[in-house]
C-alpha cells in the first residue's frame, strides 16, 4: 500500500508538538531519535526528520507530500507552497529589535543600517514596504548576539517569549509578521495521496475541535 511522506521538524521547537498531533490523531510512529525516518504502525504513513529550512524544497521537489513546519519559514522561501490546516501551536512572531538604550522612533531608523537575520526575504519586503532600505548582514542562528558585538545595529528574527530578547538587552520595536504551525501540502501531491491527506486532515480538524 502506498504511504503518504510527511516532514517535520528534525530537532527543534515543532519537533515535538509535531509528533504530538500525529499521536493525538492515532497515528503511532516509533520514534528512534537518531533515525532521519519512521514508519507509523497503524496508518499508511512515514516520517522523515528534515531541517526546518530544507522542508520547503523538498515540498517542491515532490520528496515529501506533506509537512508540518512554522509559517514564517514558508512565508520566508515557500510561497508558492498551500496550507492545508493551521495548527494552532508554535505561535511567535517575526520581529526587529534593537538594543534597550537606543531611543527608537519609527521603522525610518533602520534606514541605511545593518539588520542581522535569517530571514532576508521577509526583512526585504516589510522594508520594501515602509521605504526603508537597510544593509542585511545574514546569519543562520543565535541572531541576537549581533549587535551586542558591533555586526550590526539590530536584529530580525523569531520571538516567543521574548526570552532570549530579554537575556540580550533588545526590545522588539516592530512586529512584521504572527506565525504558527501549519500542515503544508506539496504542489506535487498525487491523487492516492491526497486521499490520505483527507484522512489526515480529518482527523487532525477533530483533535484540534477537543483541544478548545
Ligand atoms: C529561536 C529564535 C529566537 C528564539 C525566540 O532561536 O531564533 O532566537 O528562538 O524564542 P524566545 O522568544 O522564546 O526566546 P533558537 O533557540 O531556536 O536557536 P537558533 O537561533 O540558534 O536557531
Ligand atoms: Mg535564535
Amino acid at each position: 500500500m502506498t504511504k503518504i511522506r510527511i516532514a517535520v521538524q528534525k530537532s527543534g521547537r515543532l519537533n515535538e508538538d509535531s509528533l504530538k498531533i500525529l499521536k493525538d490523531c492515532g497515528i503511532s510512529i516509533d520514534n528512534g531519535k537518531d533515525q532521519l525516518k519512521a514508519t507509523s504502525r497503524n496508518f499508511p504513513l512515514e516520517v522523515f526528520y528534515l531541517r526546518n529550512g530544507d522542508i520547503p524544497q523538498y515540498l517542491r521537489d515532490g520528496v515529501v507530500d506533506i509537512a508540518i513546519i512554522g509559517e514564517n519559514v514558508l512565508i520566508e522561501k515557500g510561497k508558492d507552497i498551500s496550507i492545508a490546516e493551521r495548527l494552532n501551536f508554535s505561535k511567535c512572531r517575526v520581529s526587529l529589535a534593537v538594543p534597550k538604550n537606543v531611543s527608537y522612533n519609527s521603522i525610518t531608523d533602520f534606514e541605511g543600517n545593518k539588520i542581522a537575520t535569517s530571514y532576508p526575504n521577509t526583512v526585504k519586503e516589510y522594508l520594501a514596504s515602509k521605504g526603508v532600505t537597510a544593509d542585511l548582514h545574514i546569519i543562520n542562528g543565535s541572531v541576537e548576539i549581533a549587535p551586542n558585538i558591533g555586526l550590526a545595529y539590530g536584529i530580525c528574527d523569531i520571538v516567543s517569549s521574548g526570552s532570549t530578547l530579554f537575556k540580550n538587552n533588545l526590545k522588539e520595536v516592530e512586529v512584521m509578521l504572527k506565525s504558527e504551525a501549519v500542515l503544508a501540502v506539496s504542489p506535487t501531491i498525487s491523487e492516492e495521496h491526497k486521499e490520505l491527506l483527507r484522512k489526515i486532515q480529518f482527523r487532525i480538524k477533530s483533535v484540534l475541535q477537543a483541544r478548545q
